[in-house]
């Protein structure tokens, strides 16, 4: 029995050929493997959250799967947040605004925790981010002000989006033949 397997990740879109054991974790193969030391590693038991990425866009721990379980899935770290330019995204400005870190080690779990569940659930209340939050565990914070920053995220991604659709074009005015518009005018 081998004890080595060869396995493809596609990991923030881009694919790695490993040969690891079978038996080696997610979170493991990402900081180990792969460098991604973003993603961090606490409890290895499923109870903090500190290894928290996103499995085609759903939050999971990292610790608790094995990287071969993920074979074909589209894997993204926090470290697929910032843009090209190395920019923070708007989550992550918002922690920062909102104080939402102290000793940081919580935090990429968090980002990414937040990052699956607002594409999930755009239009989130204040209580329904507490909840999910509270599923990662943070010494520090006190948790208002990651509740602060997830639910200011929601809210600016909300008045962008309006903001986009108020300045589209006028699909009914764009399309409508001009003779209709002269009739509607007379
Ligand atoms: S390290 Fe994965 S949940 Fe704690
Ligand atoms: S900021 Fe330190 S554990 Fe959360």
């Amino acid at each position: 029995m081998t004890d080595i397997q060869l396995v493809e990740l596609t990991v923030n879109g881009e694919r790695h050929e490993l040969a690891i054991p079978p038996r080696r974790t997610l979170a493991d193969v990402l900081r180990h493997d792969l460098g991604l030391t973003g993603t961090h590693v606490g409890c290895e038991h499923g109870i903090c959250g500190a290894c928290t990425v996103l499995v085609d866009d759903a939050p999971a721990r990292a610790c608790l799967l094995f990287a071969v379980q993920v074979e074909n899935a589209a894997i993204r770290t926090v470290e697929s947040l910032s843009g090209p330019d190395g920019g923070l995204s708007d989550l992550q400005q918002c922690f920062g605004e909102h104080h939402g870190l102290q000793c940081g080690f919580c935090t990429p779990g968090f980002l990414m925790l937040a990052e699956g569940y607002l594409a999930e659930e755009p239009d989130a209340s204040r209580e329904e981010i507490r909840e999910v939050v509270a599923s990662n565990l943070c010494r520090c914070t006190g948790y208002q002000t990651i509740v602060d920053a997830v639910e200011d995220c929601a809210g600016r991604r909300r008045a962008a989006l309006q903001s986009a659709l108020d300045s589209a074009p006028q699909h009914a005015t764009q399309s409508a033949p001009q003779s209709a518009l002269d009739g509607a005018s007379a």
